[in-house]
Protein backbone atom coordinates (compact mmCIF):
# COMPACT_ATOMS: atom_id res chain seq x y z
CA UNK A 1 0.00 0.00 0.00
CA UNK A 2 1.05 3.29 -0.82
CA UNK A 3 2.58 5.36 2.14
CA UNK A 4 -0.15 8.48 3.17
CA UNK A 5 3.41 10.48 2.65
CA UNK A 6 6.01 10.13 0.34
CA UNK A 7 9.15 11.97 0.15
CA UNK A 8 11.20 11.01 -2.40
CA UNK A 9 14.97 12.88 -3.00
CA UNK A 10 13.39 16.56 -1.99
CA UNK A 11 16.10 19.37 -2.49
CA UNK A 12 15.21 22.83 -1.11
CA UNK A 13 17.28 26.15 -0.73
CA UNK A 14 17.51 29.92 -0.80
CA UNK A 15 18.91 32.42 -3.11
CA UNK A 16 22.09 33.68 -1.52
CA UNK A 17 25.06 35.36 -2.86
CA UNK A 18 27.31 32.81 -4.79
CA UNK A 19 23.91 30.97 -6.11
CA UNK A 20 21.57 28.68 -4.45
CA UNK A 21 22.53 26.85 -0.84
CA UNK A 22 20.66 23.73 0.13
CA UNK A 23 19.11 23.84 3.47
CA UNK A 24 17.95 19.86 2.80
CA UNK A 25 19.23 17.74 -0.04
CA UNK A 26 17.80 14.87 -1.21
CA UNK A 27 15.50 14.03 1.75
CA UNK A 28 13.26 11.29 1.44
CA UNK A 29 11.27 9.38 3.64
CA UNK A 30 7.74 8.17 4.15
CA UNK A 31 4.82 8.03 6.82
CA UNK A 32 1.92 5.07 6.60
CA UNK A 33 -1.13 6.23 7.58
CA UNK A 34 -2.21 6.49 10.75
CA UNK A 35 1.84 6.76 12.41
CA UNK A 36 3.83 9.32 13.38
CA UNK A 37 7.29 10.16 12.38
CA UNK A 38 9.24 12.37 14.29
CA UNK A 39 12.05 14.66 12.84
CA UNK A 40 14.96 15.18 15.23
CA UNK A 41 18.15 16.77 14.64
CA UNK A 42 20.24 19.64 15.80
CA UNK A 43 19.33 23.81 15.42
CA UNK A 44 19.49 24.36 11.58
CA UNK A 45 19.38 21.40 10.28
CA UNK A 46 16.64 21.57 7.73
CA UNK A 47 13.64 20.14 10.07
CA UNK A 48 11.43 23.27 9.30
CA UNK A 49 12.44 23.82 6.23
CA UNK A 50 11.23 20.66 5.24
CA UNK A 51 8.06 20.80 6.55
CA UNK A 52 7.31 24.21 4.76
CA UNK A 53 8.41 22.68 1.58
CA UNK A 54 5.95 19.82 2.30
CA UNK A 55 3.04 22.23 2.53
CA UNK A 56 4.96 24.34 0.23
CA UNK A 57 4.86 27.12 2.09
CA UNK A 58 8.48 27.43 1.48
CA UNK A 59 8.05 29.86 -1.06
CA UNK A 60 6.35 32.32 1.01
CA UNK A 61 9.60 32.03 2.82
CA UNK A 62 11.89 32.84 0.17
CA UNK A 63 13.01 29.62 -0.45
CA UNK A 64 12.04 27.13 -3.14
CA UNK A 65 11.77 23.70 -4.16
CA UNK A 66 14.71 22.16 -6.50
CA UNK A 67 14.01 18.74 -6.87
CA UNK A 68 12.50 15.82 -5.99
CA UNK A 69 8.77 14.63 -4.78
CA UNK A 70 6.65 14.82 -2.36
CA UNK A 71 3.09 12.53 -2.51
CA UNK A 72 -0.15 12.78 -0.39
CA UNK A 73 -1.98 9.92 -0.65
CA UNK A 74 -0.05 9.62 -3.97
CA UNK A 75 -1.12 12.98 -5.56
CA UNK A 76 2.25 15.20 -6.63
CA UNK A 77 2.17 18.19 -4.29
CA UNK A 78 5.61 19.77 -5.79
CA UNK A 79 4.02 20.30 -9.51
CA UNK A 80 0.28 22.08 -7.92
CA UNK A 81 0.09 25.32 -8.51
CA UNK A 82 -0.55 27.39 -5.23
CA UNK A 83 -4.16 27.88 -5.96
CA UNK A 84 -4.50 24.64 -5.68
CA UNK A 85 -2.04 23.79 -2.53
CA UNK A 86 -4.83 26.12 -0.53
CA UNK A 87 -7.55 23.87 -1.12
CA UNK A 88 -5.01 21.03 0.01
CA UNK A 89 -3.50 22.66 2.60
CA UNK A 90 -7.46 23.40 3.85
CA UNK A 91 -9.03 20.07 3.30
CA UNK A 92 -5.79 17.21 3.54
CA UNK A 93 -3.34 18.76 5.88
CA UNK A 94 -2.31 20.99 8.22
CA UNK A 95 0.40 22.34 10.51
CA UNK A 96 1.04 23.67 13.94
CA UNK A 97 4.25 26.10 14.63
CA UNK A 98 5.95 26.31 17.81
CA UNK A 99 4.36 29.79 18.94
CA UNK A 100 0.83 29.24 19.98
CA UNK A 101 0.50 33.24 20.76
CA UNK A 102 1.64 34.31 17.47
CA UNK A 103 -0.30 31.85 15.55
CA UNK A 104 -3.55 33.71 16.47
CA UNK A 105 -5.27 36.81 15.56
CA UNK A 106 -5.36 38.84 18.99
CA UNK A 107 -8.66 40.85 17.60
CA UNK A 108 -10.87 38.15 17.28
CA UNK A 109 -12.26 35.87 19.93
CA UNK A 110 -10.42 32.10 19.72
CA UNK A 111 -14.26 30.85 19.10
CA UNK A 112 -14.25 33.22 15.50
CA UNK A 113 -11.14 31.93 14.33
CA UNK A 114 -11.85 28.35 15.07
CA UNK A 115 -15.29 29.23 13.13
CA UNK A 116 -13.48 30.98 10.46
CA UNK A 117 -11.26 28.18 9.72
CA UNK A 118 -14.09 25.99 9.55
CA UNK A 119 -15.86 28.11 7.10
CA UNK A 120 -12.81 28.87 4.71
CA UNK A 121 -13.18 24.95 3.63
CA UNK A 122 -16.48 23.64 4.66
CA UNK A 123 -19.98 25.35 2.93
CA UNK A 124 -21.38 25.75 6.74
CA UNK A 125 -23.85 28.77 7.73
CA UNK A 126 -22.06 31.68 10.11
CA UNK A 127 -24.25 30.42 13.27
CA UNK A 128 -23.40 26.65 12.09
CA UNK A 129 -19.62 27.53 12.57
CA UNK A 130 -19.80 28.92 15.52
CA UNK A 131 -21.29 25.86 17.03
CA UNK A 132 -19.02 23.63 15.22
CA UNK A 133 -15.90 26.08 17.09
CA UNK A 134 -17.59 25.49 20.02
CA UNK A 135 -17.56 21.67 19.77
CA UNK A 136 -13.72 22.09 18.51
CA UNK A 137 -13.15 22.92 21.67
CA UNK A 138 -14.68 20.48 23.46
CA UNK A 139 -12.77 18.07 21.53
CA UNK A 140 -9.46 19.54 22.86
CA UNK A 141 -10.29 19.33 26.21
CA UNK A 142 -11.22 23.05 26.80
CA UNK A 143 -13.64 23.64 30.05
CA UNK A 144 -16.67 25.55 29.18
CA UNK A 145 -15.63 26.24 25.57
CA UNK A 146 -19.11 28.13 25.18
CA UNK A 147 -17.05 31.13 27.67
CA UNK A 148 -13.74 30.36 26.26
CA UNK A 149 -15.36 30.89 22.59
CA UNK A 150 -15.75 34.49 23.23
CA UNK A 151 -12.51 35.31 24.78
CA UNK A 152 -9.37 36.34 22.80
CA UNK A 153 -6.46 34.99 22.60
CA UNK A 154 -4.94 36.41 25.71
CA UNK A 155 -7.42 35.67 27.59
CA UNK A 156 -6.41 32.12 27.31
CA UNK A 157 -3.04 30.67 29.30
CA UNK A 158 -0.28 29.60 26.91
CA UNK A 159 -1.15 25.82 27.35
CA UNK A 160 -5.23 26.48 26.10
CA UNK A 161 -3.94 28.79 23.47
CA UNK A 162 -1.65 25.68 21.42
CA UNK A 163 -5.06 23.46 22.24
CA UNK A 164 -6.86 26.47 20.25
CA UNK A 165 -4.07 26.10 17.38
CA UNK A 166 -4.72 22.38 17.09
CA UNK A 167 -8.75 23.31 17.01
CA UNK A 168 -7.98 25.13 14.50
CA UNK A 169 -5.59 22.67 12.08
CA UNK A 170 -8.29 20.15 12.93
CA UNK A 171 -11.46 22.34 11.88
CA UNK A 172 -10.26 20.61 8.35
CA UNK A 173 -9.53 16.76 9.72
CA UNK A 174 -6.77 17.01 7.80
CA UNK A 175 -5.38 13.53 6.19
CA UNK A 176 -1.60 14.45 7.58
CA UNK A 177 -0.83 16.59 10.19
CA UNK A 178 2.79 18.42 10.37
CA UNK A 179 3.62 20.00 13.89
CA UNK A 180 6.49 21.82 14.36
CA UNK A 181 8.07 22.24 17.88
CA UNK A 182 4.20 22.33 18.79
CA UNK A 183 4.90 22.30 23.18
CA UNK A 184 8.54 23.73 23.17
CA UNK A 185 7.27 26.72 24.60
CA UNK A 186 4.87 25.19 26.92
CA UNK A 187 5.62 23.69 30.65
CA UNK A 188 6.34 20.28 31.12
CA UNK A 189 3.12 19.22 32.56
CA UNK A 190 1.30 21.27 29.84
CA UNK A 191 3.55 19.77 27.16
CA UNK A 192 2.68 16.48 28.41
CA UNK A 193 -1.22 17.21 28.49
CA UNK A 194 -0.94 18.20 24.95
CA UNK A 195 1.03 15.17 23.49
CA UNK A 196 -1.55 13.03 24.96
CA UNK A 197 -4.55 15.35 23.42
CA UNK A 198 -2.42 14.85 20.02
CA UNK A 199 -2.17 10.98 20.41
CA UNK A 200 -5.66 10.67 21.32
CA UNK A 201 -6.81 12.51 18.16
CA UNK A 202 -4.47 10.85 16.03
CA UNK A 203 -6.42 8.08 17.10
CA UNK A 204 -9.99 8.93 16.77
CA UNK A 205 -9.32 10.70 13.37
CA UNK A 206 -7.13 8.01 12.32
CA UNK A 207 -4.30 10.80 11.07
CA UNK A 208 -1.21 10.87 10.27
CA UNK A 209 1.48 12.90 11.96
CA UNK A 210 5.12 14.55 11.28
CA UNK A 211 6.19 15.53 14.41
CA UNK A 212 9.47 17.80 14.96
CA UNK A 213 11.31 17.90 17.42
CA UNK A 214 14.30 18.57 19.63
CA UNK A 215 13.35 16.41 22.58
CA UNK A 216 14.55 12.84 22.54
CA UNK A 217 11.71 12.05 25.30
CA UNK A 218 9.35 13.43 23.29
CA UNK A 219 10.45 11.42 20.03
CA UNK A 220 10.26 8.58 22.45
CA UNK A 221 6.86 8.79 23.41
CA UNK A 222 4.96 9.70 20.56
CA UNK A 223 7.60 8.35 17.29
CA UNK A 224 6.43 5.04 14.84
CA UNK A 225 9.47 6.10 12.74
CA UNK A 226 12.20 8.37 13.40
CA UNK A 227 14.19 10.16 11.05
CA UNK A 228 17.63 11.77 12.06
CA UNK A 229 18.56 14.45 10.29
CA UNK A 230 22.29 16.35 10.40
CA UNK A 231 23.55 19.53 8.05
CA UNK A 232 20.54 19.00 5.61
CA UNK A 233 20.46 15.42 5.23
CA UNK A 234 18.91 12.49 6.81
CA UNK A 235 21.60 10.67 8.33
CA UNK A 236 19.17 7.49 9.38
CA UNK A 237 15.41 6.38 10.09
CA UNK A 238 13.99 3.58 11.20
CA UNK A 239 11.36 2.44 13.58
CA UNK A 240 11.93 4.13 17.34
CA UNK A 241 12.47 1.29 18.93
CA UNK A 242 15.12 0.19 16.83
CA UNK A 243 16.57 3.49 16.97
CA UNK A 244 16.36 3.85 20.67
CA UNK A 245 17.95 0.24 21.14
CA UNK A 246 20.35 0.14 18.44
CA UNK A 247 21.12 3.66 16.91
CA UNK A 248 23.75 2.86 14.15
CA UNK A 249 24.81 6.55 12.55
CA UNK A 250 27.53 7.58 15.00
CA UNK A 251 25.48 11.01 14.94
CA UNK A 252 22.22 9.17 16.54
CA UNK A 253 25.00 7.32 18.71
CA UNK A 254 25.56 10.48 20.01
CA UNK A 255 22.34 12.27 20.12
CA UNK A 256 21.04 9.19 22.08
CA UNK A 257 24.07 8.98 24.38
CA UNK A 258 23.38 12.46 25.50
CA UNK A 259 20.23 11.78 26.50
CA UNK A 260 20.22 10.87 30.22
CA UNK A 261 16.51 10.37 30.88
CA UNK A 262 14.10 9.94 27.99
CA UNK A 263 12.06 13.26 29.60
CA UNK A 264 12.75 16.54 28.50
CA UNK A 265 16.45 17.18 27.23
CA UNK A 266 16.66 19.06 24.19
CA UNK A 267 19.08 18.30 21.38
CA UNK A 268 20.52 22.39 21.32
CA UNK A 269 21.63 22.18 25.18
CA UNK A 270 23.64 18.36 24.54
CA UNK A 271 27.52 18.88 24.21
CA UNK A 272 28.45 15.30 23.57
CA UNK A 273 29.45 15.20 20.00
CA UNK A 274 32.56 17.57 19.80
CA UNK A 275 32.73 19.95 16.86
CA UNK A 276 29.81 21.81 15.49
CA UNK A 277 27.57 21.78 12.70
CA UNK A 278 29.17 22.88 9.21
CA UNK A 279 27.83 26.40 7.50
CA UNK A 280 25.73 25.86 4.82
CA UNK A 281 27.73 27.60 2.45
CA UNK A 282 30.99 25.29 3.41
CA UNK A 283 29.87 21.61 3.92
CA UNK A 284 32.82 19.44 4.12
CA UNK A 285 33.37 16.85 1.24
CA UNK A 286 31.88 13.60 1.66
CA UNK A 287 29.78 12.56 4.35
CA UNK A 288 28.96 16.07 6.04
CA UNK A 289 29.28 14.58 9.24
CA UNK A 290 32.86 13.16 9.06
CA UNK A 291 35.27 16.05 11.06
CA UNK A 292 32.67 15.37 13.74
CA UNK A 293 33.63 11.26 13.53
CA UNK A 294 35.20 9.63 15.91
CA UNK A 295 34.52 6.73 13.48
CA UNK A 296 35.43 8.22 10.58
CA UNK A 297 37.52 6.49 7.95
CA UNK A 298 39.33 7.44 4.24
CA UNK A 299 36.55 6.86 2.18
CA UNK A 300 34.31 9.05 4.57
CA UNK A 301 35.67 12.28 3.74
CA UNK A 302 35.90 11.59 -0.15
CA UNK A 303 32.44 10.32 -0.78
CA UNK A 304 28.93 10.69 0.54
CA UNK A 305 27.48 7.79 1.39
CA UNK A 306 23.77 6.59 0.27
CA UNK A 307 21.38 5.38 3.03
CA UNK A 308 22.15 1.34 3.89
CA UNK A 309 20.58 -1.15 5.29
CA UNK A 310 21.39 -1.96 8.88
CA UNK A 311 18.78 -3.73 9.67
CA UNK A 312 14.90 -5.02 8.28
CA UNK A 313 13.56 -1.67 9.67
CA UNK A 314 16.67 0.68 9.79
CA UNK A 315 18.79 2.53 7.46
CA UNK A 316 22.00 5.03 7.89
CA UNK A 317 24.12 6.75 5.89
CA UNK A 318 26.82 5.73 6.75
CA UNK A 319 29.85 3.89 4.97
CA UNK A 320 30.25 1.49 8.28
CA UNK A 321 27.29 -0.20 7.00
CA UNK A 322 28.30 -0.88 3.68
CA UNK A 323 28.32 -4.57 3.75
CA UNK A 324 30.48 -4.82 0.15
CA UNK A 325 33.10 -3.25 0.66
CA UNK A 326 34.61 -4.02 5.11
CA UNK A 327 32.35 -6.12 6.38
CA UNK A 328 34.78 -7.46 8.94
CA UNK A 329 35.59 -3.85 9.79
CA UNK A 330 31.70 -3.11 10.73
CA UNK A 331 32.16 -2.36 14.54
CA UNK A 332 29.51 -3.85 17.00
CA UNK A 333 27.23 -1.67 19.20
CA UNK A 334 30.11 -2.01 22.10
CA UNK A 335 32.98 -0.60 20.08
CA UNK A 336 30.71 1.99 18.60
CA UNK A 337 29.51 3.22 22.06
CA UNK A 338 33.37 3.48 22.83
CA UNK A 339 33.94 5.30 20.38
CA UNK A 340 31.40 7.18 20.98
CA UNK A 341 32.38 8.31 24.80
CA UNK A 342 35.73 8.61 23.97
CA UNK A 343 34.54 11.35 21.69
CA UNK A 344 32.73 13.14 24.25
CA UNK A 345 35.66 12.92 26.53
CA UNK A 346 37.39 15.63 23.68
CA UNK A 347 34.76 17.67 24.62
CA UNK A 348 35.11 17.14 28.67
CA UNK A 349 38.72 18.14 27.92
CA UNK A 350 38.01 21.99 27.13
CA UNK A 351 39.09 20.70 23.61
CA UNK A 352 35.66 21.34 21.92
CA UNK A 353 34.06 24.04 20.49
CA UNK A 354 30.74 24.19 22.78
CA UNK A 355 29.39 20.87 20.71
CA UNK A 356 25.09 21.23 19.73
CA UNK A 357 24.35 24.46 20.58
N1 LIG B 1 14.21 32.24 5.13
C1 LIG B 1 15.45 31.74 5.08
N2 LIG B 1 16.42 32.28 4.32
C2 LIG B 1 17.66 31.79 4.26
N3 LIG B 1 18.05 30.67 4.91
C3 LIG B 1 17.15 30.08 5.70
C4 LIG B 1 15.80 30.56 5.82
N4 LIG B 1 15.13 29.73 6.68
C5 LIG B 1 16.00 28.78 7.04
N5 LIG B 1 17.21 28.98 6.47
C6 LIG B 1 18.39 28.14 6.65
O1 LIG B 1 18.07 26.79 6.38
C7 LIG B 1 18.72 25.93 7.32
C8 LIG B 1 17.71 25.01 7.97
O2 LIG B 1 16.86 25.79 8.79
P1 LIG B 1 15.61 25.19 9.56
O3 LIG B 1 14.83 26.34 10.06
O4 LIG B 1 14.93 24.20 8.72
O5 LIG B 1 16.32 24.43 10.78
P2 LIG B 1 15.61 23.60 11.94
O6 LIG B 1 16.16 22.23 11.87
O7 LIG B 1 14.15 23.77 11.86
O8 LIG B 1 16.20 24.33 13.23
P3 LIG B 1 15.49 24.65 14.64
O9 LIG B 1 15.62 23.41 15.43
O10 LIG B 1 16.33 25.75 15.20
O11 LIG B 1 14.09 25.07 14.39
C9 LIG B 1 19.46 26.84 8.30
O12 LIG B 1 20.82 26.88 7.93
C10 LIG B 1 18.83 28.17 8.10
O13 LIG B 1 19.75 29.20 8.34
MG1 LIG C 1 12.74 24.69 13.07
Amino acid sequence: MEPLLQIKELTAGFAADHGIVKAIDRISLAISKGQTLCLVGESGSGKSVTSLAIMRLLEFAGGRILEGSVRLSGDELTNQSQRQMIRIRGNRMAMIFQEPMSALNPVFTVGEQIAESIRLHQRKRKSEAKQMAVEMLRLVGIPDPETRAEQYPHELSGGMCQRVVIAIALACKPELLIADEPTTALDVTVQAQLLDLLQQLQRELGMTMLLITHDMGVAARMADQIAVMYAGAVVEIGTAEALFDHPAHPYTVGLMQSVPSMEGERLSELRTIRGHVPSLHALPAGCRFHPRCPLAMPRCSAEAPSMLAVGPQQQAACWLYDEDAHSSNRPDQESRAYAMQDNSRVLDSGNGEGGIR
